[in-house]
This record gives C-alpha cells, sequence and structure tokens, in this order.
C-alpha cells in the first residue's frame, strides 16, 4: 500500500520536477546574452550560441515526453540516453557538443582539455554565468555556457536522493562523483566547437 503510495507521490513528484526543469532550461536560454571573448568575434558568439540552442531545446523535448509518461526510470533515461543522442545528432557539418562536468556522472561525458580550464573559471568566480570562448585554432571556436544546479536537479544530484532511485543510478553509473550538489553550485556546462568562419547558413 505504501508502495503504491510512494510511487504515486513519486510520479507526482517528477512531473514537477520536469516542468521546472522546461521552465528553467528556457528561462536560462533566453536570459544569457552571448559576449564577446578575446579574440573571438561577436558573431562567432552569436553563431555559437545558435548552435547550443536545439540541444538545449530538444533536450526540454525529451523531458516533456519522459514527463508525460511520469516515470522516474524514463527521466533517467532521457538523461542517459536521449542527451548524448540528441548532442551527437546535432553533432554535424563541422560542429560538436554535449554537456561535461568536473563532478560527472558519466565519465563518458568527462572535460576535453580546453574546456577544462573554462569551466574551472566558472567554479572560481561562480556568479559569473556569462558564456565563455576560445579560439581552438585558426578555423575552430569552442563555446561554452555554465549549467548551475537548481532546486529539482537535486533529486537526482543532490545530498538526499530517494533511495531506490540513487540505487538506479549508482547500478548504471558505477563511479558517479555526481550527488551532493547544493543549489546555485556549478553543476557543469554546456559545450560546442564549431568552424569560425564557415557554417553561417543557419544564422540569417
Ligand atoms: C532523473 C534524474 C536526473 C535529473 C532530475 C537531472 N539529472 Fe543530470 N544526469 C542524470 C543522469 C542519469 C546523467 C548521466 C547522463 C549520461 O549518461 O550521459 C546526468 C548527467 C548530467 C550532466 C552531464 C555530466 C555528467 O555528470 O555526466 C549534467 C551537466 C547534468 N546531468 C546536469 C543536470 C542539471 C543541471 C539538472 C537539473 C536541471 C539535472 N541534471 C537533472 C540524471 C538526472
Amino acid at each position: 500500500m505504501s508502495g503504491r503510495q510512494s510511487s504515486r507521490d513519486k510520479r507526482v513528484q517528477f512531473s514537477i520536477l520536469c516542468g521546472s526543469v522546461l521552465v528553467a532550461a528556457l528561462f536560462l536560454a533566453s536570459c544569457q546574452a552571448a559576449q564577446p571573448t578575446a579574440e573571438v568575434s561577436p558573431q562567432e558568439m552569436e553563431r555559437a550560441k545558435n548552435a547550443l540552442q536545439p540541444f538545449k531545446e530538444q533536450l526540454v523535448d525529451a523531458l516533456t515526453g519522459a514527463l508525460q509518461e511520469g516515470d522516474p526510470e524514463s527521466a533517467i533515461s532521457v538523461c542517459r540516453e536521449k542527451a548524448p543522442q540528441i548532442a551527437a545528432e546535432l553533432s554535424v557539418d563541422g560542429i560538436r557538443m554535449g554537456r561535461t562536468s568536473h563532478r560527472l556522472r558519466n565519465p563518458d561525458n568527462a572535460p576535453e582539455p580546453w574546456v577544462e580550464p573554462l569551466l574551472a573559471a566558472y567554479l572560481e568566480d561562480p556568479e559569473n554565468p556569462q558564456p565563455r570562448a576560445v579560439r581552438l585554432d585558426e578555423s575552430t571556436i569552442g563555446y561554452v555556457e555554465p549549467i548551475y544546479a537548481m532546486s529539482f536537479c537535486l533529486s537526482c544530484h543532490g545530498p538526499s536522493i530517494e533511495p531506490d532511485l540513487l540505487e538506479t543510478i549508482r547500478s548504471l553509473y558505477p563511479e558517479d562523483q555526481a550527488t551532493d550538489f547544493r543549489m546555485h553550485d556549478v553543476r557543469g556546462l554546456f559545450w560546442v566547437t564549431l568552424p569560425s568562419d564557415t557554417g553561417t547558413e543557419t544564422d540569417t
């Protein structure tokens, strides 16, 4: 009986959680103005930002699907399967993207070397959410946006994760380091690399 009750509660909780994820993702997407960094031009910053946008949006759509099913396992599978799948699908025409963190759940998401100093910069100055960019070589730029932990992320990344959810997470990610985050902590970042002066078709 209490099992039924708690699984219903969990569904409700997850619907709220996923709804909040959507709202927050949209909010973050709209309020982060791209700013030029060092040698990367404002136009390149804008292109990078636009390249990342569908990743965020499709992640939102995938989460909407999970929300309709209302099942924690399916929310996990969005994070586990959909996120990398979407990133892979959008990584075409010389563009590559993904999510990473200093405390990883999935070791496959480990930061590339160029990302490490940018991630470190956000960790040193967590109050500054501005996108950052670097020129990787004469034809490629790398661009990042920080991801902050919010209350609803904590159900899967916080200090007190529901035991059966934690068990599922631990069984899928035996090396999980992505727990014990607090509100407003830098959870990681979105990154994208793209050609520096071609591939402007998507930007008008
Ligand atoms: C339903 C549980 C769940 C929720 C809620 C959740 N995550 Fe995750 N998160 C995961 C799983 C599982 C992975 C591993 C995905 C993979 O295998 O690539 C992950 C991976 C990540 C990663 C990639 C880096 C890494 O550690 O592998 C980031 C960044 C991240 N989550 C941020 C967040 C943020 C920010 C929120 C809140 C907006 C959030 N997550 C909410 C389960 C969740």
